[in-house]
């Protein structure tokens, strides 16, 4: 039976944060609730015409933990009507905010076993002026809630370059999340400024940025959290299977406003219009052979374990060495990439400039 990731989208959050574009916005608990029987549709016309066994599931939003008491818990009965269903992880990402002792009651009945929360930063400060809706204690409480309620898998979102942010910040929120064992995961990411966002024209300090990633990196590494992809870092055992997936380019379907979908080597993309998603239209792209080498490429690069040169050749038919033989003249000479019989991948301290070495086999 064909195995899926399944990706489900909650387009909604208590209010908007300066620097998000992503597909969210406020919506009340009947809007919710039109929205999710929609979404429910979508997953049972879906699996009219599939069987598949759902190997990981990922609510990602928005706020999934924003939406109404029970709402996530009636989609993965709905789920498990429609797709074999046993899956190996079970992710929701969350607010600290909304993430009530009844919400978690409700994951745990509904076999939730990964829960990821945004934090951003330990600064109070930071927070209201990215306009989070939560300050630092909330994060707390929702951590010992987590604790209370038997969950033991945590990831924790935060971000560097944020307007205003130190280097001392960074070691401080840290240090802040280490005091948790239940805490297995980080993600990390710099402030990317966004169209269409309050913070659309401020600057980056890039060069602070990459400085605050160097400095967190080694603290991450002194605490047993080990990279494996450019801004994700986990304890042994703990790397997000969904996620892997996605950048090992296996086959996921998403559900929800705007959701993508690989299936085939085809990408679907829902739309991300209310009114369109309603109706059902989606946008479908084909893939060429180019197209699709040069995803792997790039996911693969940015994973720390880098290319496997045997699955290259199984996938394309090439011998990636003589396919890229000048680039990887090139790129050895600069001494950035290591290249041994079955890998290559980028050396660790150029993974802050990976985008120039990724580009060189795009040619
Ligand atoms: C789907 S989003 C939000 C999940 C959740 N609603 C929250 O705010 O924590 C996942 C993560 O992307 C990161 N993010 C969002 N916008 C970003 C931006 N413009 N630049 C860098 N990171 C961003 C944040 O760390 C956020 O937690
Ligand atoms: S960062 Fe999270 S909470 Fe803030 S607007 Fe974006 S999705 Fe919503």
């Amino acid at each position: 039976m064909k195995e899926i990731a399944v990706y489900i989208h909650i387009p909604f959050c208590r209010s908007k944060c300066n620097y998000c574009a992503f597909n969210s916005f406020y919506a009340d608990v009947n809007a919710q609730k039109e929205y999710v029987k929609q979404l429910i549709n979508e997953i049972k016309a879906f699996s009219k015409n599939n069987i598949m066994r759902a190997d990981t599931v990922y609510f990602g939003g928005g706020t999934p933990s924003f939406l109404y008491q029970g709402g996530i818990k009636s989609i993965i009965n709905v789920l498990k009507d429609n797709f074999y269903f046993e899956p190996n992880e079970i992710s929701i990402e969350c607010n600290p905010e909304s993430l009530t002792q009844a919400k978690l009651d409700e994951y745990k009945e509904s076999k939730i076993n990964r829960i990821s929360i945004g934090l951003q930063s330990a600064s109070n400060e930071l927070l209201k002026l990215a306009k989070r809706a939560h300050n630092f204690d909330d994060f707390i409480k929702a951590l010992d809630n987590c604790q209370k309620f038997g969950f033991d898998n945590v990831n924790c979102d935060i971000m560097l370059g944020l307007p205003k942010q130190k280097i001392q910040d960074v070691q401080n929120t840290l240090n802040e999340i280490f005091n948790y064992d239940i805490i297995k995961h980080i993600s990390m990411y710099g402030l990317k400024t966004e169209e269409n966002t309050p913070w659309q024209n401020i600057s980056v300090d890039e060069e602070l940025s990459a400085n605050m990633y160097d400095v967190a990196f080694l603290m991450l590494k002194d605490k047993g959290f080990n990279r494996y992809e450019i801004s994700n870092f986990s304890k042994l055992g703990y790397e997000s299977k969904h996620n892997i997936k996605y950048w090992k380019r296996q086959d996921y379907i998403g559900f929800g406003l705007g959701a993508h979908s690989l299936v085939n080597n085809i990408r679907y993309a829902n739309s991300d219009n209310m009114v369109d998603y309603i109706l059902g239209k989606k946008e479908v792209l084909v893939l060429d052979q180019r197209q699709i080498e040069e995803e792997y490429i790039m996911l693969s690069l940015r994973m720390d374990e880098g290319i496997d040169l045997n699955d290259y050749k199984k996938q394309f038919g090439f011998d990636f060495k003589e396919k890229y033989f000048k680039q990887l003249e090139k790129l050895s000479k600069l001494k950035v990439i290591e290249i041994t019989p079955n890998n290559l991948k980028i050396v660790s301290s150029y993974m802050g400039v990976m985008n120039s070495i990724i580009t060189e086999f795009f040619i």
